[in-house]
């Protein structure tokens, strides 16, 4: 039976402070031979009420296990909530974060969210701690592969999308996850992409920034939310009053669950604000958090706080009283079994594969393509050389949950099934590269190498690589690179020499059959850049939404903002990406001149097809504000739309922009909406000479 609040209220009445601690403490399953696994000792913590969601279980039959402990035998009969990394799918792994954000597609975002939970759920999942947005701008990060990419915007509609996704709107239907958007917040800004550094972030940055996609999560009805391991100029997130207490639950009114990341609660006395695990746990419960995510910390330390005074009953007991709430919402009480009770077919299996490969096609981006290489013709004999040619493991990239390799098509079978004409070999000695018309190089970084703890002071191609890419670009036949990473590998050497370079990261289930669609020419690449590519690690961060300086650079002048040993620009700006087609774009169009306080403009812009092919064209729309009580970003994403155009064809590309998109906040951090022009620029990528533009006037009614 679902608790109602007088049951709810009750329950909680009957809880001993044991029993509420054992509801904020999540446990981690055993690891054993046969893998994920509760052994005696957890069992026994379940059965006397002291552990309220497990963490990394696998396995129908032990998630049954468990909740049999809990509902059968511990005395209140309260079920378990078990949690999973889920990120970018379940059984059927899509793309990685990244790789699926460069799809710029919300329906895509959408529907593989609904897939993974689905999937998982199954299972008898119940919570996934996704979607991670953190807005990550140093592909030193590892983590930058997880995240949606560098823009706040594409961030926010990323989150929306995750979260219906997931969730679909109503939790207790069974083939569902609650959502926990992650890290909250500014995790991508650790210092010099080290992970688990600190992060030290402006105010007006944080705002700006790092916080929007957090704030459409919450919009979006998410339901936990996962605090930073790390700290923030000094207070580290997992204690942080004013970002949990203040922005979430006073500011944005988030009554949802927090929970800590992986003993981060304990970890509070390594980052030197607690003594012992007393002062840790009140100072992560006095910030809010309501689950302490393995370390113990919770059921060790707060009977001393409440006895010391640190905390009261009254706290712990709304704690319980959200994470009791979230269980009744994903329908546990009533059917602590559902999960796990309805199996995928193999028909629905059949369309997730299909998803994965769709997902996958459209996440390639295709960043260079000399001479019109690509799609390959008259070509009878491919060499497929390199570490990731054959990797099918790989191709899960981090987190990939219940993922299979055996299940997973690597780029070599790939291309050989869709090719059964060709001659491909697998070869990559220069004796057997040289007789082939053309060699597909597969490099890059393996799986292991990005994701968390894996940051890289230079993230380019892995040494023992470039020795393998010398050799077959001196074979002097046409190369086409397959990058596989999660992250921008900074190489100019490798743009200099390959003839077409494809941004793989980790596709996933259906790698090699989304590759070979676009070899060939079956599919055309629409992917283009979530994250700026940078030319030379010593520009991070490097992202397209600087402020403009007193000083813009040029070449000539010695005394301008640049570098004297490496270019100011990105090796590829942000929204790069070719297809096998060419558009071009019209100036775009406001629907009137001027803009008030709670209006809103539709801008459109012609697109034309000029090229011989059909292609699908992600359009951006910026907006530059030159002139504002504080400087403005040189451009601000505002909007993007997907256009699909037979070759010849002329189509508009449609936005909708409020007044709100014009406000930002003012020196006091409040929103404000100043008066005058604001520039309006639509095209292709963030590349300032491929915008065209308009411009709307705001106008201030006098008070
Ligand atoms: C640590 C990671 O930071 C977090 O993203 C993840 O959800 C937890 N571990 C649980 O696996």
């Amino acid at each position: 039976m679902t608790p109602n609040n007088e049951l709810m209220e009750g329950l909680i009445e009957s809880m001993s402070l044991n029993e509420k601690l054992g509801q904020l403490t999540m446990i981690r399953a055993d690891f054993g031979d046969a893998g994920a696994e509760l052994g005696v000792a957890k069992l026994a913590q379940i059965r006397a009420g002291l552990a309220g969601s497990i963490l990394d279980l696998r396995g129908l039959k032990n998630l049954e296990d468990g909740q049999r402990a809990a509902v059968e035998m511990s005395r209140l009969r309260i079920p378990l909530l078990f949690t999973l990394d889920v990120l970018h799918g379940y059984d059927t792994i899509f793309p990685i974060p990244l790789g699926e954000a460069a799809a710029f597609d919300p329906c895509v975002w959408q529907q593989t969210a609904r897939v993974a939970a689905a999937e998982a759920a199954a299972e008898g999942i119940a919570l996934t701690f996704a979607p991670m947005l953190d807005v990550a701008r140093d592909p030193r990060w590892g983590r930058i592969a997880e995240s949606p990419g560098e823009d706040p915007f594409v961030g926010a509609r990323f989150a929306e999308a995750k979260v219906r996704g997931f969730q679909q709107g109503d939790l207790s239907q069974g083939a569902t996850l609650a959502a926990t958007a992650k890290h909250f917040a500014g995790y991508g800004a650790v210092t010099a992409g080290r992970d688990y550094a600190s992060a030290d972030i402006a105010p007006r940055t944080l705002e700006e920034v790092h916080l929007p996609p957090f704030a459409a999560a919450v919009r979006a009805g998410v339901a936990a939310i996962m605090p930073a391991f790390v700290d923030l100029a000094g207070e580290p997130l997992t204690a942080h009053r004013g970002m949990l207490d203040g922005v979430l639950r006073r500011r944005w009114a988030f009554d949802g669950v927090i929970v800590s990341d992986f003993c981060a609660v304990r970890e509070l006395i390594v980052h030197g604000v607690a003594s012992d695990a007393v002062e840790a746990a009140a100072l992560a419960l006095n910030a809010g958090v309501d689950i302490d995510m393995e370390s113990g910390v919770y059921l060790e330390g707060l009977p001393e706080a409440l006895a010391r005074g640190l905390v009261s009953h009254d706290q712990i007991d709304a704690a319980v009283r959200r994470v009791l709430m979230l269980k009744a919402r994903l329908g546990l009480f009533d059917k602590p079994f559902e999960r796990g009770s309805r199996p995928v077919s193999s028909n629905q299996r059949q369309q997730h594969r299909s998803l994965a490969l769709e997902a996958a096609r459209k996440s390639i981006v295709l960043l260079q393509n000399r001479n019109g290489l690509l799609p390959l013709k008259g070509i009878g004999h491919l060499a497929v050389a390199g570490p990731l040619a054959n990797a099918a493991r790989d191709m899960l990239g981090p987190w990939h949950a219940a993922g299979n390799a055996k299940e997973t098509v690597s780029f070599l079978n790939g291309i050989k099934k869709a090719l059964p004409g060709w001659r491909i070999t697998d070869d990559a000695s220069p004796g057997a590269a040289r007789e082939a018309d053309a060699i597909l190089l597969c490099i890059g970084e393996s799986a292991s190498q990005c994701g968390e703890a894996t940051s890289r002071a230079r993230p380019g191609i892995p040494d023992e690589q470039r020795k393998l890419a010398e050799d077959v670009f001196n074979l002097g036949k046409p190369v086409i690179v397959a990058l596989t990473s999660g992250r921008p590998l900074i190489d100019p050497w490798l743009f200099e020499k390959a003839d077409a370079v494809l941004a793989t990261w980790y596709l996933g289930s259906e790698a090699g059959a989304a590759l070979a669609g676009i070899l060939t020419g079956a599919a055309n690449p629409s992917g283009k850049l979530p994250v700026t590519w940078p030319h030379d690690a010593g520009q991070i961060p490097i992202f397209y939404a600087q402020r403009p300086t007193g000083r813009p650079a040029k070449p000539d002048e010695h005394d301008t903002s640049k570098y004297l040993d490496v270019p100011v620009g990105p090796q590829f700006p942000f929204g790069h990406g070719l297809s096998f087609t060419r558009f071009v774009y019209g100036s775009p169009q406001a629907s009137s001149k001027t803009i008030r306080h709670g209006e809103r403009l539709l801008v459109e812009a012609e697109v034309k097809n000029v090229g011989d092919v059909a292609g699908e064209e992600t359009a951006f729309l910026f907006i530059r504000d030159p002139v504002a009580s504080v400087a403005r970003p040189l451009l601000e994403l505002k909007g993007f739309t997907k256009i699909s155009l037979a070759p010849g064809m002329t189509g508009k590309v449609r936005f909708e922009l409020t007044a709100d998109d014009l406000a930002f906040p003012g020196a006091d951090g409040e929103p404000r909406l100043e008066a005058g022009e604001v520039q309006i620029l639509v095209g292709p990528s963030a590349s300032r000479d491929r915008l065209k533009s308009c411009s709307v006037w705001v106008v201030l009614d006098q008070a």
